[in-house]
Parts: structure tokens; sequence; C-alpha cells
């Protein structure tokens, strides 16, 4: 039987086990661990950054991002059914003090981009500082096109707001465009 509830109900092959099992480790504090190096070293070539940093969960990864973007009393911009608004217990603002702005997710699943002009914040002490756009790819199965994501950057730019990508299913995005990880995730901070 296949179990198509959620991809995430998968689980590891006995290959996987085995190389979990057999995998050299050391101290991850010390940058010791040649296999957390090695996965680091290929998440960052394939995602063209200068290096990355595992996390053993997606939650934790978005919630990282979020905190590093954003400082307390900050807000960022996201959709009514992002994961790290709707299913991640509220940790930016629990943990971090930020403050999510949900908008609107379009049939094809981007936030139309007159949404995000409209909600960046003036710079007054009554509103939260707007400092990030969130956004996730692919998002309830659905790819956001490449000029949208180019678009979105450009106004991110132009309003000098960061822009996250929640990349849980970012290579499904890929493969499904025939482009690399590379290509989508170049419109991201
Ligand atoms: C889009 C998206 N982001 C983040 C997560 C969180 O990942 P994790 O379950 O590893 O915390 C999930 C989990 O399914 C997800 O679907």
């Amino acid at each position: 039987m296949i179990d198509l509830r959620s991809d995430t109900v998968t689980q590891p092959t006995e290959a996987m086990r085995l190389a979990m099992s057999r995998a050299e480790v050391g101290d991850d504090v010390y940058g010791d661990d040649p296999t957390v190096n090695s996965l680091q070293d290929m998440a960052a070539e394939m995602f063209g950054f200068e290096s990355a940093l595992f996390t053993a969960s997606g939650t934790q990864a978005n919630l990282l991002a979020l905190m590093a973007h954003c400082e307390r009393g900050d807000e960022y911009l996201c959709g009514q059914q992002a994961h790290n608004y709707k299913f991640e217990g509220g940790g930016a603002a629990v943990l971090g003090s930020i403050q999510p702005q949900p908008l609107t997710n379009q049939l094809d699943g981007t936030i139309a981009l007159a949404d995000i002009e409209a909600a960046i914040k003036p710079d007054d002490i009554h509103f939260a500082r707007t400092r990030l756009l969130s956004l996730e790819n692919t998002i309830g199965g659905k790819v956001l096109p490449q000029t949208y994501l180019a678009n979105a950057q450009a106004l991110a730019f132009q309003r000098g707001l960061k822009i996250h990508l929640d990349g849980a299913r970012v290579a499904n995005a890929a493969v499904a465009q025939g482009i690399g990880i590379a290509d989508i995730a170049g419109h991201f901070d």
C-alpha cells in the first residue's frame, strides 16, 4: 500500500538506516563532525550559498531564519497557509518576539504583490517594523513561478526587506521545472 496522507509519513529504507549507523561522527561544537560538515558543504553547493547549517527539523530551520532576519518587535509577511505561520506553534512570536503578518494565498499559492506592498508598515512607532517577506515553495503542492520569485525579490529589495524561503519541498519545485535548486534559492536571502 502507498500511504498518500502526506510525504512526511515515509520511512527510511534499510540502506538509509545503514548509512546512518555507519556514519563517521565527531563533536559538532568544535566543527569536528565530518558527516555534518560534508552535508553542509553539499547543501551550500547545491543551493548556491557560501555556507549551510544542519538543523534537526524544518521548524527549527524556519525559526532560526526568522530570528536571524528579524529582531524583537519586527514582523514578517507570509501566506495565510504558510507552514511557518500556521503549523509551527507560533514559534516566531513565542521565542523571537516577532509578529507574523499573514496575507491571502492566491489559488496558485502566490501572495499578490499588491497585497505585499499594502502590508508593508510605515516607519511609525505605532507599528511593528516590517523586515521580511517569507515565501514557501512548493506551497500546497503548487510550484511558485520563477517570474513571480524574481518580482517578489525585486519588490523586497526596493522596500528594504529580506526574503526567506521555506524550502521544505524546494527539491520538488526544482524537479518539476527541470531547473537547479540554486536557480530557485538565488531569489532568497
Ligand atoms: C512547508 C513545510 N515547512 C516546514 C516543515 C517543518 O518540518 P519539520 O516537520 O521537519 O519540523 C514542514 C513539515 O512538513 C513543511 O511541510
